[in-house]
């Protein structure tokens, strides 16, 4: 490990650890962006508290022994810094038709254009979902869940800077117009929308928030994972250490889900509540009954399912072959990392039937990276489950079969039940309310959404967490709203 790249440079406006200082042109490029990034964090970031102090943490170093501080920060005065993981001695390019050879410290001029493009759908996710989440803070059940909700918005600022530093700084004049665009679409936009659908839906409450930062944050991940394999050193390393801080988004989505399920279990367990479906029952105790949280579930699972693209894919062959984006742990992986005569089961639409086929592994690598997803989704669920079962209720959350609600890839342009049942346009329109948030489950949700402020206090239909932030105590002050 390079000691250099460790240390951050806070004498300027940008705090880096790529030598900022020494490199005029990329300082200047990014310091004129810097307004409009204000202008844009002012106009579509956390509405209502940009006055407030929130006890945030902030990344000083690279180290993964140490690397955050925390302390109190009006999120515009946040140092939003361009920071890359340490440069690894004689890495080589993992994967694909360049295997072996050493890492690019360069764009190659061949791959330009697809490295351009990836990155700045990777980087319109970022302040999409800071857009998304802007109304939240309004609502927040508790000065805890607060913090955590502007905190994942600051890292996704961030993380939007640390694709602008990629784009300024390898991509010329082409990089500065992508930069500008970044700041231009904004998310459900009827001319000027976010890229990708999950970025441009809405996320109307907290248990939307919970589940968007479990189930689409981790899309993220695995995204960033694959990203992190490049060939391109600079993406491969700035990939890197955005996975440190994308492991508290979904920690917060996982524990806030978890958190609603407790809270529900604990009040239907007093009220003597014996059936978890009674939902009106549940419902009159101030709390999310269980199916709806699936129905969320559903909802959230699928739409992120959709950010991976179609399962066969040759942008996603060529993007392998060319070394720039990998797979899951790619390096742990055992085989040629190159896949000219490998093949991949992936799901597919055969005479009405959903069948497992065999296809080249190359063009089905948005599947493989996909199944990853669903092995990693599947792990918080097993402890939602846990807190089910221990509350004693015979109920289980399961994810829905793949080709339910979907939008992209095979099962388009058919309706299947959860169960992976397909059925007919006019079943689908009876039924579809039973599987998904429907406009009175949102409305009873809306409902809940009543802002708790008090030092220590947490909504009715949430827990509060086990342990503080930074091993703060429970009447821990963690926005002061008013300051
Ligand atoms: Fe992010
Ligand atoms: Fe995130």
């Amino acid at each position: 490990m390079n000691i250099e790249n460790i240390k951050v440079d806070y004498s300027t406006k940008i705090p880096n650890n790529v030598g900022l200082t020494e490199d005029r042109r990329v300082l200047k490029a990014l310091e004129s962006w810097h307004p409009g990034y204000i202008n844009w964090w002012n106009d579509m970031g956390p509405e209502g508290f940009q006055e407030s102090l929130v006890y945030l943490r902030t990344a000083y170093s690279v180290d993964p022994r140490g690397w955050a501080k925390f302390d109190y920060v009006k999120m515009p005065d946040y140092r939003w810094g361009v920071l890359l993981a340490p440069q690894e001695e004689n890495r080589v390019v993992p994967f694909g038709h360049h295997f072996g050879e050493p890492a690019w410290q360069d764009v190659p001029g061949e791959h330009r254009a697809m490295l351009r493009r990836l990155i700045v759908i990777q980087g319109d996710t970022e302040p999409a979902s800071v857009e998304q989440q802007r109304h939240l803070g309004k609502t927040a059940p508790s000065l805890y869940d607060m913090r955590n909700l502007f905190q994942v918005n600051v890292e996704e600022g961030r993380h939007l800077w640390a694709m602008v530093y990629l784009l300024q700084k390898y991509f010329g004049r082409d990089g500065r117009e992508e930069a500008d665009g970044l700041l231009r679409r904004r998310s459900g936009s009827d001319d000027a929308p976010r890229m990708l659908g999950a970025f441009n839906e809405a996320t109307p409450d907290w248990l939307s928030f919970f589940m968007f930062t479990y189930f689409t944050d981790r899309d993220g991940k695995m995204q960033l994972h694959s990203l992190a394999q490049s060939g391109f050193d600079p993406l491969s390393r700035t990939c890197r250490f955005m996975l440190t801080e994308e492991a508290h988004h979904m920690f917060v989505g996982e524990t806030g889900v978890g958190r609603v399920i407790q809270r529900t279990c604990d009040a239907m367990r007093e009220a003597g509540i014996e059936d978890p479906n009674d939902i009106a029952k549940v419902r009159a105790l101030g709390v999310i009954d269980l199916p709806t949280i699936q129905k969320k579930l559903n909802l959230h699972y699928t739409l992120s399912l959709d950010l991976f693209g179609s399962e066969v894919s040759t942008n996603a062959a060529n993007a392998f072959n060319a070394g720039i984006k990998g797979r899951y742990h790619e390096t742990q992986i055992q085989d040629d990392h190159k896949l000219e005569n490998d093949t991949y089961p992936v799901l597919k639409l055969v005479n009405g039937e959903i069948k497992r086929v065999d296809e080249p592994a190359l063009t089905a690598l948005n599947m493989r990276l996909r199944d990853d997803y669903t092995q990693d989704c599947v792990k918080g669920m097993l402890r939602w489950n846990k807190i089910i079962g221990l509350a004693g209720y015979d109920y289980k959350l399961t994810l829905p079969n793949v080709a339910f609600h979907r939008q992209i890839g095979e099962f388009k342009s058919i309706h299947a039940t959860p169960d992976g049942v397909l059925i007919d346009d006019a079943t689908w329109g009876k039924r579809k309310g039973d599987w998904l948030p429907s406009t009175e489950d949102g409305d009873f949700i809306a409902s809940l959404m009543t802002p708790v402020s008090e030092i220590g206090k947490f909504a009715s239909w949430i827990a509060p967490p086990k342990v503080g932030i930074d091993n703060k105590p429970g009447d821990f002050e963690y926005v002061k709203i008013e300051s």
